[in-house]
């Protein structure tokens, strides 16, 4: 599959949608909810505040930002596939039940202009067909001042020690494990996504240009992860 087709990207998360949790927790040995706590420890969301998690998937990063503000009152969960998102408000109705789970494109949300304190997206980046346009629309949809968390796996210089370690963990531990559920097909598409995902000094000055006044990379897990923490 090629990255930036959004309606096939929209079809394989919808069928990857009932193990894409489950396969999380193999594949990350559990570390992703890790990396997700620390994307939210350093976004620091307040109690009243409005946030946003584009590209939300089944909705950790929303019930981590609930869990965090006491409130799941001003929080919208916004994804392109309709699979994913029913299992979200699924796993929401307990106790965060007023979390708006909206079907929408995060290059083109539709919704109004400077509304939210907060933004972030989970491994979401890597999946838009123009990065840019991404960045501009977090932007947008931000108050002046607000922050922005975008977390995902880093590319690196083709050859490069952390290049190789990240090519071996895809090919031969996630795929391998993929296909025993049928969906190696599916799980082989992270390698292609990486492959133009920019640097994290790149993602910094696409961020810049996109009109955010700050921007620091921070890396996780040895630096396989990278967090782009933004202001607006
Ligand atoms: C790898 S999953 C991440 C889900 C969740 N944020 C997490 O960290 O577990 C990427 C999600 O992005 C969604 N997605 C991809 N392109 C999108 C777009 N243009 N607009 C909205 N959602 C998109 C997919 O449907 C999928 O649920």
């Amino acid at each position: 599959m090629k990255p930036g087709d959004s309606l096939l990207i929209e079809e394989m998360f919808d069928l990857i949608s009932s193990r894409y949790d489950l396969l999380n927790d193999i594949f990350s040995f559990g570390m992703h909810r890790l990396w997700k706590s620390s994307l939210i420890s350093f976004l620091d969301p307040k109690a009243g505040e409005k946030w946003i998690d584009l590209c939300c998937g089944t909705g950790d990063m929303s019930i981590l930002l609930a869990e965090k503000m006491n409130s799941s009152d001003n929080i919208i969960g916004l994804d392109s596939a309709l699979n994913v998102l029913s299992i979200a408000k699924e796993r929401s109705l307990k106790k965060y039940s007023s979390i708006k789970w909206i079907k929408g494109d995060a290059l083109e949300t539709n919704l109004p202009s400077n509304q939210f304190d907060g933004l972030l997206m989970a491994y979401g980046l890597r999946n838009l067909s123009n990065y840019s346009l991404g960045f501009k629309e977090a932007h947008r949809l931000l108050k002046p001042g607000g922050k922005a968390g975008f977390l995902d796996f880093r590319s690196f210089e083709r050859l490069s020690l952390q290049y190789l370690f990240q090519k071996c963990y895809l090919s031969f531990y996630v795929v391998p494990i993929a296909s025993l559920f049928e969906l190696g097909q599916e799980y082989s598409y992270i390698k292609k996504s990486l492959k133009n995902f920019p640097s994290g000094l790149q993602q910094k000055k696409l961020a810049l240009d996109a009109g955010f006044k700050k921007a620091e990379f921070k890396l996780l897990a040895q630096g396989q992860m990278g967090m782009l923490i933004v202001e607006a």
